[in-house]
């Protein structure tokens, strides 16, 4: 079929991307899948300062941490780890069966996240910024 291929507009897509969703998904997956995703964010609080703070975003019975930071003046006193099983609880009360993240390999964000109970799944070699980065994940259930 001869098609022209060009760049889009994200508002050009996202129509096109959304009548197609559930067909997708089916063959994706091969059974039929209902998306849902869902972001949940956790603020550490000082009085009225934010300390530090967590997002994860929850689809397909998966917790993802996409990003977690302590103020560098208040770090190393658990507010991390605190933060971390909070979000542990509520992605569990949404029945996910498993948390990930994704960090650099060897790094100080590893080693918060191994004191933390997560374990190196998958190791991707020269990804970002060219670096090799450690796929972490703790199971919940
Ligand atoms: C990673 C980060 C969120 C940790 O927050 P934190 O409040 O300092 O973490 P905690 O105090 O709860 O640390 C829990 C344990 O993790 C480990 N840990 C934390 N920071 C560490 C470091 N820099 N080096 C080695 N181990 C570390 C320790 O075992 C620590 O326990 P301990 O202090 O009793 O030894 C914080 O360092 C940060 O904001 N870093 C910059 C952003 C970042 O890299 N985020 C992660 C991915 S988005």
């Amino acid at each position: 079929m001869p098609v022209e291929i060009a760049r889009a507009r994200p508002d050009d897509v996202a129509e096109f991307f959304r009548v197609t969703a559930r067909e997708a998904l089916k063959t994706f997956y091969e059974f039929s899948v209902i998306w849902h995703e869902q972001i949940h964010d956790f603020a550490a609080r000082d009085g009225d300062t934010i300390v530090g703070a967590a997002t994860i975003r929850i689809a397909a019975s998966l917790a993802h941490v996409e990003r977690i930071v302590v103020l560098p003046e208040c770090r190393r006193n658990g507010i991390g780890r605190a933060l971390l099983r909070q979000a542990g609880d509520v992605a569990n009360y949404y029945n996910c069966h498993k948390m990930t993240t994704m960090v650099p390999h060897g790094g100080t964000a590893q080693r918060f996240f191994e004191a933390c109970e997560y374990k190196v799944e998958a190791v991707l070699a020269q990804h970002t910024f060219k670096l090799d980065m450690a796929v972490l994940r703790q199971f919940l259930l």
